[in-house]
């Protein structure tokens, strides 16, 4: 159920820049002026302001710059607009918090947000650097109707589907690196770790979990971070609005899981993992046990491998693991 706050700036937002008459609220809204006005003084304790105007009515003229949960909801695109959304100020991983949620009987979709992580985590065991800095930590958790061995080309497919969402939201050109990273010219920006819980035929659920460089200063990361990753906002040159991006990737995920779960997606997988795979053609290097093995990286086959060409022709699927680009 949306909350009055959230309606209120539903309102707002939507005429924009014009006023909202008072009335108009109250009738939208079923609650009266003085009502109004009390939400809109818990929304101005979270970071808004609105200027009132007796004759005309409010109009909305400061937003938060941290993850704000009502803002969120309240820009929500329609695709996505029922998914329930949690902010926390600090936790010790998003995907542990969803998947606690969900154990608790949590109603899924739902979009687990922090501004900051105390055990933010990555694939292969690594951490994942999650101070309060105005980058992007989320999970969404999902109980999917669908058997397990579907879900090798999940993170794929959202994958490409984040890293669309980046290029179009920023105007920038990402790409994305099998199977999880998203890079800007070579530097990662974003990962992505997905976990399930499974029984032996079926899917019990999936937290998609997304930690994206958005605004953090890339100058106050850890030495050997600094080398390797970027993030959007020192790619653009400027801070960026991270409410209305996680609004706009909510929607995007939304749509995507719907087409993940109806395995529509399959071609489609095909036709953007070719857009946008960073390894396409390269010479690539990974370690199998002691053994490294290299070869030309040919895109990823129906079950979401990497297909690597090896010096004498022949194809190798690798199904896991970390993969270097040697040239
Ligand atoms: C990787 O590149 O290895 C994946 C990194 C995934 C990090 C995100 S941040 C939000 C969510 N919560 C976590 O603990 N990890 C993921």
């Amino acid at each position: 159920m949306l909350t009055k706050e959230v309606m209120i700036l539903r309102e707002l937002l939507e005429a924009k820049k014009e006023f909202v008459s008072g009335n108009h609220i109250a009738e939208r809204l079923g609650i009266s002026r003085v009502a109004i006005w009390s939400h809109m003084e818990k929304l101005r304790s979270q970071g808004f302001d609105f200027e009132a105007v007796r004759s005309k009515g409010y109009r909305l003229t400061l937003r938060p710059d941290s993850l704000n949960e009502a803002l969120i909801r309240a820009l929500l695109p329609r695709a996505a607009k029922d998914l329930n959304v949690v902010v926390r100020d600090r936790i010790d991983s998003t995907n542990s918090e969803a998947e606690r949620l969900l154990a608790n009987g949590q109603e899924a979709p739902v979009l687990v947000l922090a501004r900051e992580q105390t055990e933010g985590r990555g694939r292969l065991g690594r951490r994942w650097h999650s101070s309060d800095n105005g980058n992007l930590y989320a999970s969404f958790a999902f109980r999917p109707e669908v058997s397990p061995a579907r879900l090798s080309t999940f993170t794929l497919w959202m994958g490409v589907n984040i890293c669309e969402c980046i290029n179009s939201f920023f105007r920038i050109e990402s790409n994305i690196k099998w199977p999880n990273d998203i890079h800007i010219e070579g530097r990662k920006v974003a990962g992505i770790l997905t976990e399930a819980r499974m029984d032996a035929d079926q899917t019990r659920d999936v937290v998609l979990g997304i930690g994206l460089n958005v605004n953090g200063d890339t100058n106050d990361w850890p030495e050997d971070l600094k080398v390797i990753a970027t993030s959007i906002r020192q790619e653009t040159g400027s801070a960026q609005d991270i409410n209305r991006f996680t609004a706009a990737l909510a929607g995007r995920i939304e749509l995507a899981y719907e087409q993940f779960v109806s395995d529509s997606h399959r071609a489609a997988l095909k036709e953007k993992w070719n857009a946008y795979d960073a390894l396409q053609g390269r010479e690539v290097s990974l370690l199998q046990g002691k053994d490294k093995i290299t070869g030309i990286a040919r895109g990823i086959d129906v079950h979401g491998a990497l297909v690597l060409e090896r010096v004498d022709g022949s194809k190798l699927l690798i199904r896991a693991g970390e993969v270097t680009i040697e040239k």
